[in-house]
């Protein structure tokens, strides 16, 4: 069965998190600029200063907001207020199709109180496996609870495709639609091209470091938490100390991230950590970066598109696009290695250039209109 009568179908999309946000604005611009849909939005509200800055730039309205966020939440508290929020909008909402995206505690319980009505959910960025469980954590499991539940499975490449197979998902239910996190970069860069005010704010430091390297880092990553902060912000001191180099650190508002980088680096010159970037501005850091260090999986995304190499974070990436493509190198979090892999790009000018080759593994930013089309032509 495919789209009857025009907005006879009902899609509830929820999402809670920064990321979340951005890579599921261009599928809400989409469905709501057609005709075959009755377009609803559900934000749990998992974030709030970060998902309300995404939330202001897309122009998205959200039909329902359940402010669930509380300081330094828990897990399982954060699942629990989740589960019940997100059924109760079910319940009124009634919808024909729930879908979400990635890997959060939003996108896991809003698929599973889906499940538990029998709404037939779709997963926007399906497949992404690391094959441990524990990096990243939790989003691994998130992602193969999702995985089950899911009756529509839009994986970003052929790897997330060839992934959920190997799982013994339904091949009529898998496609792949590229990944929308590239129609939000298309999207946000098309927006500064007409305003570019929206991503001018960075520029007292673009003077402060005028002449400099910039090295651009992120990281929030729970299995990063203690030890694997201290590591990261040891490098970044050392990196700093290097009178050539600047570093422009947007700080993640969870406090574990906080409290270890305010610290560690709050008195080390040619360090900026600043209050997260809205969207323009973060595209802009992205610009002006010579390299990204990040723990971050949409960074691992745009970096590539952008021909900027990144370094991950991380042990392990369910996001090995970017490094078979050269753009992303995954470095993990001893101090020595992050720091030695960073010397390398900024002394060795063939090893730069090597990894800054714009290429674009994720997508084609068509993403978000392919989704709304099998939306409709499944049932
Ligand atoms: C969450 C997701 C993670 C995703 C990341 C993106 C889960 C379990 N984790 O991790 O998969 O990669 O978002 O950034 O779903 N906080 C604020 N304001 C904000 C956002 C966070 O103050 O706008 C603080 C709060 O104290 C909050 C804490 O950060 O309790 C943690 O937020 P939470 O969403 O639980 O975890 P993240 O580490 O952000
Ligand atoms: N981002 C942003 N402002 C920032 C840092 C990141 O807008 O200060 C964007 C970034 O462009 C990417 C997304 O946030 O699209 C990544 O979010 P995050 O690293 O929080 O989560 P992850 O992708 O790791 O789940």
């Amino acid at each position: 069965m495919g789209c009857g009568m025009p907005g006879t179908k009902r899609i509830l999309t929820i999402f809670g998190t920064r990321p979340e946000a951005i890579k599921l604005f261009p599928l809400v611009h989409a469905l709501e600029a057609d005709e075959r849909f009755d377009s609803r939005v559900c934000v749990s509200g998992q974030h709030r200063g970060m998902l309300d800055q995404v939330l202001e730039i897309s122009g998205v309205k959200p039909h329902h907001d359940l402010d669930l966020m509380q300081p330094d939440q828990t897990l399982d508290a954060l699942t629990a207020r989740l589960l019940t929020g997100l059924g109760s909008v079910m319940d009124e909402e009634q919808p024909d199709w729930v879908v979400v995206q990635g890997d959060t505690a939003t996108a896991m319980a809003g698929a599973l109180a889906a499940y538990y009505r029998k709404v037939p959910v779709c997963h926007v960025e399906a497949g992404l496996r690391s094959g441990n469980i524990y990096h990243p954590w939790p989003e691994e499991v998130n992602r193969k609870i999702i995985g089950d539940i899911a009756a529509l499975h839009c994986a970003p490449t052929e790897t997330s495709r060839g992934a959920l197979l190997k799982e013994n998902t339904d091949p009529g239910t898998v496609h792949v639609t590229g990944n929308t996190v590239i129609d939000a970069l298309q999207w946000v860069t098309a927006k500064i091209g007409q305003e570019p005010q929206l991503a001018s704010g960075l520029s007292d430091l673009e003077t402060r470091f005028a002449g400099k390297r910039i090295i651009g880092v992120t990281t929030h990553r729970r299995e990063n938490f203690g030890e694997g902060m201290q590591a990261i912000a040891d490098a970044i001191r050392r990196l700093a100390a290097r009178p050539e180099v600047a570093v422009i650190f947007p700080m993640h508002l969870n406090p574990n991230v906080r409290a270890v980088m305010d610290e560690a680096l709050g008195d080390v010159e040619d360090v900026a950590m600043i209050e997260p970037l809205d969207y323009p501005h973060f595209a802009r850091l992205l610009d002006i970066a010579d390299l990204m260090l990040t723990d971050s999986g949409g960074v691992q995304e745009e970096a590539p598109a952008l021909g900027k190499p990144v370094l991950v974070m991380r042990e392990t990436t369910e996001r090995p696009e970017g490094v078979e493509a050269g753009t992303a190198k995954l470095v993990g979090t001893d101090a020595d290695v992050i720091v030695s892999e960073a010397n390398r790009l900024l002394d060795d000018h063939d090893a730069y250039l090597a990894m800054a080759r714009a290429h674009n593994p994720f997508g084609d930013g068509k993403s978000a209109q392919r989704i709304c089309d099998l939306l409709c032509e499944h049932s």
